[in-house]
């Protein structure tokens, strides 16, 4: 059954039947139970009437999926998929989701095969009810307790009230991962998520291991490296970390509730874009995007590789910070800036005459970056709680190659390298330099190109 079918059969339902049922839906039931299944052509719906779960097939295929989508709702969009990897064939259908014998939610195949399961230890079998949450989460539970969750198990949109993150005592993770297609939502290769920096970040990972793009650290109250969500979106996101625990937890809030009844739909596409877009649930038309990530060249990870910066307004896009240059030239006239740049002037402690860079000026200072967006492989120094103590803490260690102080964290400093500069209305960071370097001060501060500025 596609999207029209679905559209005319809920439409057929609400002008026929609604005044034999009093109810506004169509073979729709509110729990799943040991004695009554989940057929296919009915579906199985949250009480407010917002989420809708059933048996779909994308584009028309021949293959069915047990999904979550909003309920009477055009175009269709489907926000949680159980069987991703296993679909149901024609001649494997119809399928039907069950209570199984062990007291998990199954999906079985016309010959009673299990296709796709909760798959948990539950002791008793008798009392185990599946129903669909206000806020679209399935949940399988018992008399006393929750058993399993579909927002603990996400797929790749995340809805207001699942929690993004990872256990870092269990090492569990929990990520959106994109679809393989429009029409496909077997596992795709990109995912977002929660970093293993200190303070965080979210990110878009390319089959699980490539940076896509980042958010910057996340300051308390917004991610650094996302201006525009700063202003619109004060409290979309939160991170709450229990050390105790191990957690660290993203958490997407949108409130269902709001006057207009607008539903804000957050996830990511089968290439690899956050997106996020909204819409009045009753109302006709497409989706309005609002915002995504990665937006432009400049977005993505390390595109003008270390020491590199990036500015979507400039041809070319690329530029290397003061006081380094292209590490090849030859690269580099290629448009190849992967290799990045390197420093062209030696810091004086790098050569390691005293083996500490003791005294500020002495061949090196800092040198202002106005407004970027803070670089990648950043380390949070929590014993130094202010602006002085935190230059003074990079000053006095050679391998200390920029800092910046930032509110709502504190002291960031870096010593691998700096990747992924952008220009935004975000953050200073101040870049350690040769005194030989920050000499050309009243040349840079003429140079309009420059994105640096000298502080003192
Ligand atoms: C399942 O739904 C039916 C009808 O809405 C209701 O009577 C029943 O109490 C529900 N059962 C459970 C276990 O929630
Ligand atoms: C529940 O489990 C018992 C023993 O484990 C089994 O005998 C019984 O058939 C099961 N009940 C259902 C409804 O599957
Ligand atoms: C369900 O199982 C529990 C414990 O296994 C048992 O005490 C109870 O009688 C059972 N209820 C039904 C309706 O079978
Ligand atoms: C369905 O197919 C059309 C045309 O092939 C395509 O544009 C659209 O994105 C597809 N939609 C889904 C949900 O697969
Ligand atoms: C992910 O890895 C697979 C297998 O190595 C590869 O075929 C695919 O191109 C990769 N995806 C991307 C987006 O690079
Ligand atoms: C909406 O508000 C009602 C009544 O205040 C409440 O019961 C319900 O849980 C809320 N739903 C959501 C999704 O916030
Ligand atoms: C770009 O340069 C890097 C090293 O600087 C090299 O490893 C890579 O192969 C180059 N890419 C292309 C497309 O030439
Ligand atoms: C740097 O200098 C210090 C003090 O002179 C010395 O102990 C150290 O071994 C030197 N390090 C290197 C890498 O040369
Ligand atoms: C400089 O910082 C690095 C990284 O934190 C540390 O390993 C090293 O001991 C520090 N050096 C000095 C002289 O404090
Ligand atoms: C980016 O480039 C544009 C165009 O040259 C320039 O106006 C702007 O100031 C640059 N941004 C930064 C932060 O350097």
């Amino acid at each position: 059954m596609n999207a029209n079918d679905k559209d005319f059969i809920a439409l057929f339902c609400r002008v026929i039947l609604f005044y034999i049922f009093s109810s506004n839906s169509c073979y729709a039931i509110y729990n799943i139970t040991s004695s009554h299944a989940l057929s296919q052509g009915q579906t199985l719906v949250s009480s407010n009437q917002i989420f809708e779960l059933g048996f779909f097939s994308p584009n028309s295929s021949a293959n069915t999926y047990v999904g979550i989508w909003y309920k009477k709702f055009s175009p269709f969009t489907v926000v949680w998929v159980a069987n991703r990897d296993n679909p149901v064939t024609v001649a494997d259908s119809p399928s039907s989701l069950t209570i199984g014998s062990n007291g998990n939610l199954e999906l079985l195949d016309r010959n009673r095969n299990s296709v796709w399961s909760t798959n948990v230890k539950i002791r008793s079998n008798n009392s185990s009810v599946a129903i669909l949450s206000d806020y679209g989460s399935l949940i399988l539970k018992d008399d006393t307790q929750s058993l399993w969750k579909s927002f603990e198990h996400p797929g790749d949109t995340f809805l207001p009230g699942a929690e993004l993150g990872r256990n870092v005592k269990t090492g569990e993770s929990f990520v959106l991962t994109s679809w393989n297609s429009n029409s496909d939502p077997s596992v795709g290769d990109f995912t977002f998520g929660v970093s293993k920096t200190k303070p965080p970040e979210v990110a878009i990972w390319i089959n699980e291991s490539k940076v896509l793009w980042r958010s910057g650290p996340w300051a308390k109250t917004k991610f650094t490296g996302i201006p525009d969500m700063d202003t619109s979106y004060g409290s979309l996101f939160n991170i709450v970390e229990d050390a105790e625990e191990g957690t660290i937890r993203l958490q997407y809030n949108w409130d269902y509730n709001n006057s207009d009844m607008i539903v804000g739909n957050l996830f990511i596409t089968s290439t690899g874009v956050l997106t996020l877009e909204y819409k009045k649930i009753h109302e006709g038309g497409d989706w309005n995007t609002d915002w995504v990530a990665p937006a432009t060249w400049c977005d993505i990870y390390g595109t003008c590789g270390p020491f590199g910066v990036c500015n979507d307004s400039e041809s070319p896009i690329y530029k290397c910070l003061k006081g380094f240059e292209p590490k090849s030239f030859e690269e580099w006239s290629k448009g190849n800036w992967t290799g990045g740049c390197l420093r062209r002037n030696q810091l004086s402690c790098d050569k390691n005459t005293t083996g500490l860079a003791s005294q500020r000026g002495k061949n090196h200072g800092f040198w202002k970056i106005d407004n970027v967006k803070l670089p990648d492989l950043y380390e949070y120094e929590i014993d130094y709680s202010d602006k002085e103590s935190c230059q003074k803490w990079c000053l006095n260690n050679c391998s200390c190659i920029a800092y910046a102080y930032v509110e709502g964290i504190g002291c960031l400093v870096w010593y691998k390298g700096l990747i992924d500069i952008s220009p935004y209305d975000a953050e200073d960071l101040f870049l350690r330099l040769a005194d030989a370097e920050i000499g050309e001060r009243e040349h840079a501060l003429e140079n309009v190109g420059d994105i640096s500025t000298c502080i003192d």
